[in-house]
């Protein structure tokens, strides 16, 4: 059996921490049998690694394997990316489409968000996961395929079975084999060992000298919270490498980078500082790019269903919700950036949370 630091050393995880350690080698030994497995953890652990993992050790290795965004792609199409459909099976249909599974034949795929799937997909991911068979939307011809799933998740899946949302046999089905990454607050060892690397790589690729921790900063990097666990941590690496001149980093400029330190930091630091400074400002534009890329997201998803409907009424009607909720929000966007402005006056303004 390949040897986990080997593994990890391939596909460039970093890390000693056990509960890491455990995952990947789980990942090794689940690699070879087509169980299926879900991936848990929260945003930014390094879910994704896991099924590359698990594909490139199978047998299906020279197989294909698709990773698909179940939350990105829209409720009317999903079906048919996955499934495929026949000619004329709804409004702009124009040819029969393979989908995922039929494509993925002998190889994996990794579901992605798959506490987004909408309750009818689940029942047909239901039915590919028993029997090995699926329909194309439009089609009543049962189809074969051969695939090996493996799923991941950010949510509690127990809260959504219990809402209804998620149903608890696919939950079973998908989950012979659970694989949970812990979140990088809980892997002391590395936050630092992850922090080194990612600073040693930007430094290489900015071409400047490598920024260095001094030993108070340290001590606030392993007790910051990393809500965005890696994801995070590599942002702020990377702000730091290109932003301070003086390359060794202090404990006071490591907090003007991390967002929240008070309530990430309840025993340690509670010292906000003033409404209007540099850290709250950042925390502003942060807050504006990341509605402004969901709501780039929606729109996408948006253009995509009147692309393939070809009907506007129809789209309109089935995505009122969502049609309401971007442009609802379009002056929240504005009043945020006009409250960036230097000349604004109301301290509420930089009330983010
Ligand atoms: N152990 C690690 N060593 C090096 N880089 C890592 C490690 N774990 C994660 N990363 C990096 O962190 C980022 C986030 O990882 P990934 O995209 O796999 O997160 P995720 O768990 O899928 O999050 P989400 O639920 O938000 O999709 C990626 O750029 C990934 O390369
Ligand atoms: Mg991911």
């Amino acid at each position: 059996m390949e040897n986990v630091q080997a593994v990890k050393q391939r596909f460039g995880i970093i890390g000693n921490d056990p509960g890491l350690n455990r995952a990947v080698e789980k990942a090794v030994q689940v690699a070879p049998t087509d169980i299926s497995v879900l991936v848990t953890g929260e945003s930014g652990v390094g879910k994704e690694s896991i099924p590359k993992i698990i594909h490139s050790l199978s047998h299906r290795k020279h197989g294909k394997y698709i990773a698909v965004n179940c939350g990105a792609i829209p409720e009317g199409t999903i079906d048919s990316e996955l499934f495929g459909h026949e000619k004329g099976a709804f409004t702009g249909a124009t040819t029969t489409r393979s989908g995922y599974f039929e494509v993925a034949d002998g190889g994996t795929i990794f579901l992605d968000e798959v506490g987004e799937l909408p309750l009818p997909t689940q029942v047909r991911l239901l039915r590919v996961l028993e029997t090995g068979e699926f329909l194309k939307v439009g089609s009543s011809k049962a189809q074969k395929t051969d695939v090996r799933i493996v799923a991941a998740t950010n949510v509690n899946f127990a809260e959504a079975i219990e809402k209804g949302k998620f149903r608890e046999d696919l939950y079973y089905r998908l989950s012979t084999v659970e694989i949970a990454l812990p979140p990088l607050r809980k892997r002391h060892e590395d936050i630092h060992l992850l922090f080194r690397k990612f600073a040693s790589d930007f430094a290489q690729k900015y071409k400047m000298p490598t920024i260095r921790l001094d030993d108070s900063a340290v001590s606030l990097l392993l007790q910051y919270k990393w809500g965005g666990n890696i994801r995070q941590l590599r942002n702020i690496a990377e702000q730091i490498s290109v932003l301070e001149q003086n390359r060794t980093i202090s404990f006071e400029t490591l907090k003007s980078y991390l967002p929240d330190v008070g309530s990430n930091l309840p025993a340690v630091i509670n010292n906000k500082k003033a409404d209007s400074d540099f850290s709250n400002e950042r925390e502003i534009l942060y807050k504006v790019l990341f509605d402004m890329q969901r709501d780039v997201n929606d729109l996408k998803k948006l253009t995509m269903e009147l692309m393939k409907s070809g009907n506007a009424s129809e789209v309109k009607e089935e995505n009122a919700t969502l049609i309401n909720k971007i442009y609802s929000e379009e002056t929240d966007h504005e009043a945020q950036l006009a409250s960036f402005a230097p000349e604004a006056e109301s301290p509420q303004a930089y009330n983010v949370e």
